[in-house]
């Protein structure tokens, strides 16, 4: 078939990822859909087992930081364009190791860009790179992040993601490589791996195992549901400016002790369980090092520009979340056990 686009998601096998390999599969059936993945602890084939036959989906397993295995997934299917998702995107584990950060969120992406520039001589194409408001550092109690707010990275997650969007943006400036970039808040949903707060709590609650919040639980978070993130992608890589970046947030700010309580008495409705049974599973632990305060988003150029929006309210989504985690406990299981158990040993145990 003669595709319109023959478009690169990398990181497509991750959370995020097969959110939008799924969305773009079943909207454009005239793109051919490339799925990039090096499957580490965080890809997951499962996620995507609904549309693994689709006509128009291919998997790939590769390493970004790999110029042969880059160079091949260009060549085999004349790629126009590339969605680049693949990242380590754990604050903890970036913590406690960084130099996967580097080499997969730095080295993977100015090799991508690098081979995305030498292969498009001519030609339509996008490079679009998904970011996070983790870039623009910590807030205090006042303001919202701007598309114009000054980078200041704090952990090394952030820092690798700021060095990979500066990387991003010298392409544009300095080659003329057709960039967009995005910037969005904490994601939730479906298909998430159980080392980030939302479904590490709702595994731990309905495990009835302690529910470790990290020093008062003060710290502020903008959630925002994944489809909306997806959908914000798939208009930005449509719509949006080249050489732009859209910041996109759900105006949707809660305090970690605050979310955990909620989470809490959902799950006792869900599980029914005598109310306040969960939350008594609450313990506070030593904080994360260097812990940001507040993200917060200004979402408005992208609901100006783009006329993008969130569809649900976080509640709505939240219970949505829940109920997909409490059909899915096989997804879950084969997750949780094996090296998830270590990491969770060395992470929580005695903390
Ligand atoms: P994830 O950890 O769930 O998935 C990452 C995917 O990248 C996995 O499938 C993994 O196998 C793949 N990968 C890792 N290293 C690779 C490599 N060297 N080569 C090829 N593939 C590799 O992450 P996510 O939460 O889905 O995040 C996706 C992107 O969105 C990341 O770039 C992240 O920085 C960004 N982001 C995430 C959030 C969030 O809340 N999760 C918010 C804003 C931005
Ligand atoms: P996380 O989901 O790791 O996302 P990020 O650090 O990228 O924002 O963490 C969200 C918030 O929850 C953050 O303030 C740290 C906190 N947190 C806990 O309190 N306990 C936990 O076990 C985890 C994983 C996170």
């Amino acid at each position: 078939m003669d595709y319109k686009k023959r478009v690169l998601v990398t990181g497509g096998a991750g959370f995020i990822g097969s959110h939008l390999v799924r969305l773009l599969i079943n909207s454009y059936p005239n793109y051919l859909i490339v799925n990039f993945d090096k499957l580490t602890y965080a890809g997951n084939l499962e996620n995507l087992k609904d549309i693994e036959s689709a006509p128009n989906y291919v998997f790939q397993k590769g390493d970004i930081v790999s110029a042969d295995d880059v160079k091949s997934v260009f060549d085999s299917y004349q790629i126009t364009d590339v969605i680049h998702l693949a990242a380590e995107s754990h604050v903890d584990r970036s913590i406690e190791g960084p130099m996967d950060f580097v080499m997969t969120n730095v080295v993977g992406t100015v090799n991508l860009l690098q081979i995305a520039k030498d292969a498009w001589k001519e030609g339509e194409h996008v490079f679009h790179h998904v970011s996070t408001d983790e870039v623009y550092g910590s807030l205090g109690e006042e303001g919202l992040f701007t598309e114009k707010t000054p980078y200041d990275p704090r952990s090394p997650y952030s820092a690798s993601k700021a060095s990979s969007d500066h990387f991003v943006s010298a392409f544009y400036h300095t080659y003329g490589l057709p960039i967009k970039m995005s910037n969005c808040s904490n994601n939730y949903g479906s298909h998430h791996f159980p080392e980030k707060l939302i479904p590490l709590m709702i595994h731990n609650i309905q495990n009835n195992k302690p529910l470790p919040v990290y020093g008062k639980g003060e710290n502020i978070r903008d959630w925002l549901w994944v489809e909306d993130h997806v959908k914000a992608i798939d208009t930005i890589f449509h719509k949006g400016r080249i050489g732009e970046s859209y910041n996109i947030g759900g105006l949707n700010e809660w305090t970690n002790i605050e979310l955990v309580h909620f989470l809490c008495r959902l799950m006792d409705k869900k599980l029914n369980r005598t109310a306040g049974e969960s939350e008594k599973l609450i313990t506070f632990v030593t904080d994360r090092k260097g812990h940001d305060l507040r993200y917060a988003i200004d979402a408005s150029k992208l609901e100006k520009e783009l006329n993008w929006k969130p569809s649900i309210t976080f509640e709505e989504g939240l219970e949505l979340t829940v109920d997909w985690y409490l059909k899915n406990t096989e997804w879950v299981e084969k997750i949780t056990s094996g090296s998830y158990q270590q990491y969770y040993t060395q992470m929580y145990d005695n903390r």
